[in-house]
């Protein structure tokens, strides 16, 4: 009985430090992965919500630059982060559309600036 009872624990034990190590371990390689901290599904959730898919995709060319392109060119401005988060909160961007046309660039309705921070983190992850 007693014996029975020491084996279990061992057991319980090896099994709690082994979570420990892959909670460790997951974590860490996260924080390795992307230096700035981006949700990136809740960053893709407010681009869907705010129809910036229409006009730009991660990679490919459409009527905007790909968000790969814009993090390409922001490499190494140190201020890029601020310069993007206004560009798309001012509303006061024009831009001409391949049609000919102009229209007012694109800016989110959304007030929430840690939510449109996140977007344009993401954006410069790419
Ligand atoms: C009607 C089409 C259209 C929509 C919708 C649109 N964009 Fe754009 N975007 C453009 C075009 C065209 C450019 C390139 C010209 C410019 O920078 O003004 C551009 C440029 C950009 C750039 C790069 C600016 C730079 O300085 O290089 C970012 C970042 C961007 N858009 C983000 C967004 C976000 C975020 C949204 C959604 C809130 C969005 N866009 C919606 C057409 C659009």
């Amino acid at each position: 009985m007693s014996h029975k009872t020491k084996v279990n624990t061992k057991m319980l034990v090896g099994a709690f430090s082994g979570a420990i190590v892959l909670f460790f371990s997951a974590s860490s390689f996260a924080e390795n992965a992307v230096m700035v901290k981006v949700d990136a599904v809740a960053a893709q959730r407010l681009a869907h919500k705010e129809s910036c898919f229409r006009c730009h995709h991660v990679s490919k060319k459409k009527e905007g630059p790909s968000y790969q392109s814009v993090a390409y060119k922001y490499k190494g401005v140190a201020d890029a982060s601020d310069i993007l988060v206004k560009h798309i909160t001012s509303g006061t961007d024009r831009i001409k559309l391949s049609d000919g046309h102009m229209e007012d660039h694109k800016f989110t309705k959304t007030k929430d600036i840690d939510q449109i921070k996140n977007l344009v983190d993401w954006i410069l992850s790419l």
